[in-house]
């Protein structure tokens, strides 16, 4: 049962929405302040009374009932106290029963999310910044299934551009066959930035020409290219692999191309199109942007047009409830602008559009790398946790059974984690040492809770013990960890709402903590009767809650750590 959401059910607020009080009913630092609470200070505008006064009149009318057993007002706060017993039942019971189903839901059945994630550019390396769009962008593709939505992951490529005429150009000439099918997208940057580093006029006149080619469909220009795609695409989709990632369309920038033409046609029906030094514009002065523009003066499209066109193509084709850009912060004036655009055009649709962003990733040793002008290869970071992963476990546990496979599990997933933990919007510095700690805020800490957590129920069925579900009256670590469990569907919900995997990432750090401290303080195997079902009860409970969190950050559990 979600408690909070029965909680709110029954708080009548005038002029306050149900998801309003859910999302702000917490959890009391002090737990005999209550077990639950709900600050009025945010309601005091709406409803135009003092928060004190507000809780009071919310704590006189609150029905309690055989779940809530108390609803008292204190300053301005209302806090809760529930039947603990009734709680740990019906939170260990419905765990047990719905297992990996436990914290999903139908909220979104019959509703479309298009994620827009990852959208690599062809050539280009694969480094440490797509790591965030990747892992956010698959979290939330995992998180919205999950709750009953159908969700279409798009990885829109960049495929267009002079940029693959100087490729071309650069293949010509220094480029051979051999080395670049062997090399792969390393091989085909490395020709980029030669290109670059030795670029001349004669050169660039030599990319626009090439560029022009495949653009008027050269056959060879263009198989050269679709094998550079290609081979781009082999590597990514190796490193999709191991995060877990997928994608349902991979419809690239060049897509759009042939399809652009109706969609500049409706923009000068409805007379927004102007003309500025020879390039066509969305003037967007009177909101304070600078013109969006949709072609240049030599007539070739721009990234937002072909924005722009995606969108429409999208709404046309998947008919989404929502279409989540998860893209950079560094993104965000073209986004507003984007959306902005459709709005002027008419279209209902642009407030379900979305621009997730996101802060920079860098690498504790990132700074001296930037200088020598080396990219981070993102399957590098990944490689170098993996080992640093095995390392790590080959001295906690020399004697472990599988350590590759475990190894993998836990590098990869403090990568993963360690881009997921904190909230989007901020910059991060990734540390090896820190996200593979395994007494810290990691992914590692968590997995090795569930080892332990395996260990014990393992140890049970092996005396012959069953347990189903029995309940005592839980004492207080049993209850401060029932509690938190219990909020596990509410946590998907609210990282859904708000775009945020760092809530479910948070969350199983809290629960893995509250886990230990119940772990030591009540002996498990030492407790008799009902006390010891009811303990074994709790502790899978826990690992279904946490083995189903992770898995929607996409990071797998070790049997043993
Ligand atoms: N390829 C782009 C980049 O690397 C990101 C594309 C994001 N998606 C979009 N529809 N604009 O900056």
């Amino acid at each position: 049962m979600d408690y909070k959401t029965y909680i709110a059910q029954r708080v009548t607020a005038e002029g306050v929405s149900q998801e309003e009080i859910v999302e702000a009913i917490a959890v009391p630092p002090d737990p005999a302040l209550g077990d639950y609470a709900l600050p009025c200070f945010k309601f005091a505008k709406i409803l135009r009374r003092p928060p004190a006064a507000i809780a009071a009149e919310l704590a006189e009318r609150y029905p309690t009932d055989g779940v809530v057993c108390e609803a008292n007002a204190a300053g301005g706060y209302l806090n809760f106290r529930i039947d603990r017993t009734g709680l740990a039942r019906e939170t260990v019971r419905a765990v047990l029963s719905e297992r990996e189903e436990y914290g999903a839901s139908d909220v979104g059945k019959g509703k479309t999310v298009c994620i827009d994630y990852s959208s690599v550019n062809i050539a280009k390396p694969f480094h440490i910044g797509h790591l965030s769009t990747t892992v956010l962008g698959g979290a939330l593709y995992r998180i919205y299934r999950f709750l009953g939505y159908t969700a279409v992951g798009i990885n829109h490529l960049g495929d267009y551009g002079t940029q693959f005429g100087k490729l071309i150009a650069a293949y010509k000439r220094w480029g051979d066959r051999e080395t670049v099918q062997r090399g792969g997208i390393h091989a085909i940057n490395d020709l980029y930035v030669r290109f670059n580093n030795e670029a001349n006029e004669e050169m660039e006149r030599e990319a626009r020409e090439y560029f022009r080619l495949i653009e008027s469909g050269d056959k060879e220009c263009n198989e050269i290219f679709s094998w550079f795609k290609e081979l781009t695409l082999d590597y990514v989709k190796g490193i999709y692999e191991m995060l877990d990632i997928r994608f349902d369309s991979y419809a690239s920038e060049s897509f759009y191309i042939d399809k652009m033409g109706p969609i500049i046609d409706i923009l000068r029906e409805k007379g927004l199109l102007t003309e500025s030094q020879g390039a066509q514009i969305v003037d967007l002065e009177a909101y304070g942007m600078p013109p969006f523009i949709v072609l240049r003066s030599d007539g070739a499209s721009l990234y937002a047009t072909r924005d722009l066109t995606a969108a429409f193509y999208r709404k046309q084709t998947y008919d989404f409830d929502k279409c989540l850009y998860v893209v950079a912060y560094q993104q965000n004036l073209h986004f507003k602008q984007l959306f902005k655009v459709i709005e002027l055009m008419g279209e209902e649709w642009a407030k379900d559009l979305v621009h997730v962003a996101y802060g920079m990733v860098s690498l504790e040793d990132g700074a001296m790398a930037t200088r020598k002008g080396r990219v981070v290869w993102l399957e590098d970071v990944i490689r170098r946790c993996v080992e640093k992963a095995q390392a790590v476990l080959m001295e906690k546990n020399p004697n472990l059974p599988d350590k590759e496979e475990v190894a993998k599990k836990v590098g990869v997933g403090a990568v993963i984690f360690g881009a997921l933990y904190n909230n989007k919007i901020k910059d991060i510095v990734f540390s090896y040492d820190k996200a593979l700690n395994f007494d810290g805020e990691t992914s590692v800490y968590v997995q090795y809770t569930c080892a332990r957590a395996n260990s014990v129920l393992e140890k049970a069925r092996a005396e012959g013990i069953v347990w189903s579900g029995e309940t005592v009256p839980p004492c207080p670590q049993e209850f401060e960890l029932i509690k938190r469990v219990a909020d596990f569907p509410e946590t998907v919900l609210s990282a859904a709402r708000n775009y945020e995997p760092s809530i479910v990432a948070r969350y199983l750090v809290d629960v893995a903590q509250r886990f230990n401290k119940f772990y030591i303080d009540c002996k498990i195997m030492a407790a008799e009767g009902d006390v010891r079902l009811f303990r074994l009860s709790l502790a899978e409970a826990t690992l279904i809650t946490l083995k189903n969190g992770l898995a929607l950050l996409g990071i797998g559990v070790p049997e043993k750590m």
